[in-house]
């Protein structure tokens, strides 16, 4: 790479105008074949795109493809998903994280089924007004299943934007600004491929780290490359510190090794999800002293911590939790709103990876085998 500064250089210009044919005559030789894409020069279907769109946020590629084949074939069609329980779908989702996008996924199959007869609406303005659906999402259905002329952009696609035209402002100020320019690009003429060819772009050759430059279709317009700098786009905001939070589960085991589980409400973080019964969440520097957390006990039972505990990030803070475990009697009845889950139901139980990570410990703890692994 040429290394050069100069104040000439932090223009906001192409070398060129980037031509979406030398985009699509790229992605036509090295497409990625992906479960959710159509043949080349095929129509794709709307329920796939959508739900791997929906999937595919905050998620990466290889996480979300074993997820995508298990719940396409679980709800095969868009009528199958609007008519399963709450409960099949959470399962279903249960360690893909960001739950309220399976609530919402939900909400939006009734919708479509409800309200369009059970057929994706062919407009922005229709997806927009779907449960779940924001201006991201609308767009890359939009232009994929439909071939409408929107701008899908993703965080690959504001990488290869903003090395283009050596975007100096940061991220996330930047967004209108790089959603303006890559809506300029998008062509008439097959915008769904042009979408798709941005993510492959960005996730194949526009890598976040040591960029291919060398065999990148858009090599002659991008300034970034031109400046030597592509590396240093996106140029980002510092992150703000995330706060911790610190809480407590309760691990229940009976003698035959069945487990205490609630489900959490419908709304709000890990909603609709299952979990042993817990206490608060409070945000502090350290983990409260034992004697605190256990005030918080959901009943009486023979509580005792199991050393370590467990910790997970969430965007907006980390949490730690110490597991406390009792082994209870075959016969202890299960308090109101817990239930007792048999070991070889846990696996098929809607717990997130944070909880799957809890009742392991406390089943490794109380001398049990593991849950089945998320
Ligand atoms: N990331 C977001 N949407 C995608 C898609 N349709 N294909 C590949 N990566 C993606």
């Amino acid at each position: 790479m040429r290394k050069s500064g100069g104040p000439e250089l932090a223009a906001l210009r192409p070398q060129s105008r980037p031509e979406p044919a030398a985009l699509l005559g790229w992605y036509d030789a090295h497409r990625r074949t992906l479960p959710w894409r159509a043949a080349s020069g095929a129509q794709a279907d709307p329920y796939r795109v959508w739900l791997s769109e929906i999937m595919l946020q905050q998620t990466t590629v290889t996480a979300v493809q074993p997820y995508y084949a298990r719940f396409l074939a679980r709800f095969p069609d868009v009528n199958s998903l609007a008519s399963a329980p709450a409960e099949a779908v959470m399962q279903a989702w249960a360690g893909l994280g960001y739950y309220s996008r399976a609530r919402n996924l939900h909400a939006c199959a009734r919708t479509v089924v409800a309200e369009h007869g059970g057929r994706f609406p062919a407009t922005l303005e229709g997806l927009l007004a779907l449960p779940g659906v924001g201006p991201y999402t609308a767009a890359a259905v939009g232009a994929i299943a439909f071939d409408l002329p929107a701008a899908a952009v993703d965080g690959n696609v504001e990488r290869v934007i903003s090395r283009i035209y050596r975007v100096e402002e940061p991220l996330p100020g930047a967004k209108p600004r790089i959603r303006a320019l890559t809506q300029a690009l998008v062509p008439a003429r097959r915008p769904g491929d042009f979408a798709q060819a941005m993510m492959d772009l960005g996730a194949m050759i526009c890598t976040p780290r040591r960029p291919a430059c060398g065999v990148c279709p858009w090599m002659g317009p991008c300034a970034a490359r031109a400046a030597g700098d592509a590396e240093s786009f996106p140029r980002k905001a510092p992150k703000k510190a995330v706060p911790s939070r610190f809480g407590a589960a309760f691990v229940c085991v009976r003698a035959d090794g069945a487990v205490l589980l609630r489900t959490r409400p419908p709304e709000g973080l890990l909603g609709g999800m299952d979990e042993p019964p817990g206490g608060a969440w409070r945000e502090s520097d350290a983990m409260p002293a034992t004697v605190e957390l256990l005030q918080e006990a959901p009943f009486d039972a023979p509580w005792r911590l199991a050393p370590g505990g467990v910790r997970h990030v969430f965007t907006h803070f980390r949490l730690e939790l110490a597991v406390f475990v009792a082994i209870v009697a075959p016969d202890f009845a299960a308090p109101a709103g817990i239930r007792w889950v048999r070991r070889a139901d846990l696996a098929g139980s809607a717990l997130p990876n944070v909880m799957r990570k809890a009742v392991a410990h406390g089943l490794a703890f109380a001398g049990g085998a593991e849950p089945g692994a998320a």
